[in-house]
């Protein structure tokens, strides 16, 4: 079948890495599904696979993608739920130390089919259209537990959102503004900010821009390069849910004495779970909200997807069709 899969690694050319080509079907196991795709999306993930961070060179040839939708044996419309836990897992299965996300351990979703766990598959609501339910599985549920789960906000209030462009970004943009918060922005690019309030957000700014009044959440992605504009943006008491940190780990500064005498919360967020998945859905749904897409592309094109991506080039997500 064709897919797109990383053969080799490489931090300083991920892309040499990336072959759109065969692969072998999936096989049947016991408990699991195979799914016939007809979308997937693309996430800051797979480059950093392809960078050799978070999949270890020993699983290569390894089918790349998080994210999709599909049909599966007996015919039921479907999202997939990127996270597989362990075997016996009981629980969030984000909680599970041993968990892995598709193309981590199991093959990806860059391809026409893919097997998942069975307990994997969330129903498709009638009113997602396979784009845009394709978009759901990773960046947006990040985005959901982010600002729903672990956040504390409550509607009416104030959260900064940094980075705009990105699809995790987009998301916790649209998502915020379909819940009531008052969500400003960072970016980059002028082009994006103008974008990101045309998708709901109130104000955007320039990267570590003094902003009207100090906000209640921030929602972190970029990491070192905006970590200090973050902790200085937040009220006392404030929280800074952190789910990437796509430019480093390794801030210039911790602000650790800021953090601790304004009593800053600082909560890190991954993904999310089955549960949280199908509400999701249902939210996008019920609120009609439309999934910003940044481009659209066949499968056999997804190197350009790739490229776009690995450029910084992107606002909301990539997606192919297969
Ligand atoms: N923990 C989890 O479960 C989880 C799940 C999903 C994603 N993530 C992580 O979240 C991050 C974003 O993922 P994504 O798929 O949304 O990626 P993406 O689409 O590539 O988004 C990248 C975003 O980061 C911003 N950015 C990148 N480099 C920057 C820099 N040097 N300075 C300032 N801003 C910069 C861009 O903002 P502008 O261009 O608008 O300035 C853009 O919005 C990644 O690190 C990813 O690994 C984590």
């Amino acid at each position: 079948m064709l897919c797109a899969y990383a053969a080799s690694q490489s931090s300083s050319d991920p892309l040499s890495g990336l072959v759109i080509g065969e692969r072998p079907d999936p096989a049947a196991r016991p408990g699991w599904s195979v799914v016939t795709l007809r979308a997937a999306g693309l996430n800051h993930h797979d480059v950093f696979s392809l960078e050799g961070v978070g999949l270890s060179a020993d699983r290569l040839p390894m089918i790349l993608g998080c994210d999709g939708a599909g049909v599966d044996e007996a015919g039921n419309e479907v999202i997939i739920h990127a996270v597989v836990p362990s075997d016996g897992w009981v629980g969030d299965e984000t909680l599970d130390p041993a968990r892995t996300l598709l193309s981590e351990l199991y093959d990806g979703t860059l391809a026409e089919r893919v097997a998942v766990p069975s307990r994997n598959l969330v129903p498709k609501p009638a009113g997602l259209s396979f784009a845009h339910a394709a978009c759901l599985s990773t960046a947006w549920l990040t985005a959901y537990r982010m600002l729903f789960v672990n956040s504390g906000l409550t509607p009416g209030a104030t959260v900064l959102v940094q980075g705009a462009g990105g699809g995790v970004s987009t998301a916790l943009t649209q998502l915020g503004a379909a819940a009531g918060f008052r969500v400003w922005v960072t970016s980059r690019e002028e082009d994006k900010r103008a974008r990101a309030v045309e998708i709901g957000a109130d104000q955007a700014f320039a990267p570590g821009a003094r902003l009207p009044e100090r906000v209640d959440a921030v929602m972190e992605t970029v990491g070192a390069a905006t970590w200090s504009h973050s902790i200085n943006s937040l009220k006392s008491g404030g929280t800074v849910v952190i789910s990437g940190a796509t430019s480093g780990n390794a801030p210039a500064k911790a602000e650790l004495t800021k953090i601790f005498f304004r009593q800053l919360r600082v909560v890190g967020s991954t993904m999310g779970n089955r549960t949280e998945l199908e509400r999701l859905a249902a939210f996008v749904v019920n609120k009609a909200i439309t999934p910003a897409v940044d481009s659209t592309y066949a499968l056999a094109d997804a190197r350009t997807g790739f490229e776009k991506m690995a450029a910084g080039d992107v606002f909301g997500k990539i997606l192919f069709t297969l």
